[in-house]
């Protein structure tokens, strides 16, 4: 028997105004995204943006339902957007960011389990590491550098 370890590094911006010009503008967008949000059920907004290596942004929101199961996730809606648009062109970075409307939130919020799953998949198809950036009420910013960071021992198509 042996123990496995795995640990990750990440990167704290102490604000959007550490980032590159591109990242910033790429936040930018997600947090816009944030007013288009239709979330009358939980109150909380998620706004996200796909940059793809062509440069193209791709922008997405959570869509609730009265049906609660049918909720979308906002980084789900901004991938999906760019797969059905651009299938070829792998995604480079996603930056997301959070609005509860009931309470002020700190410290970045990672996606739900779904959405590593499905950035999962689309870093698995284009054989491409997604970049993740992550911003809520604080003026921080946090880098992933992959999902697989957040998401280890993942299941894949290799598997199928
Ligand atoms: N939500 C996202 O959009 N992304 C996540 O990664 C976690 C949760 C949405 C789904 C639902 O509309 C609301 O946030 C509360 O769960």
């Amino acid at each position: 028997m042996k123990t496995v370890t795995e640990s990750f590094d990440y990167k704290v911006y102490t604000s959007m105004d550490e980032l590159t010009e591109s990242d910033r503008a790429l936040m930018s967008k997600a947090i816009d995204q944030l007013e288009r949000a239709y979330a009358p059920y939980s109150n909380f907004h998620v706004g996200a943006a796909a940059r793809l290596v062509d440069g193209d942004i791709f922008i997405g929101s959570n869509q609730e339902n009265a049906s609660y199961p049918l909720c979308m996730c906002g980084e789900r809606v901004a991938l999906y957007s760019a797969g059905a648009s651009k299938p070829d062109v792998a995604v480079e970075s996603l930056a997301i960011t959070i609005k509860n409307q009931n309470m002020r939130i700190e410290k970045p919020v990672s996606p739900c389990g779904a959405c590593r799953q499905v950035i999962s998949e689309y870093e698995f198809r284009h054989n491409h590491p997604i970049r993740i950036l992550l911003k809520s009420d604080s003026p921080e910013v946090y880098e992933l550098r992959s999902v697989s960071d957040i998401l280890p021992l993942g299941f894949n198509g290799t598997f199928l």
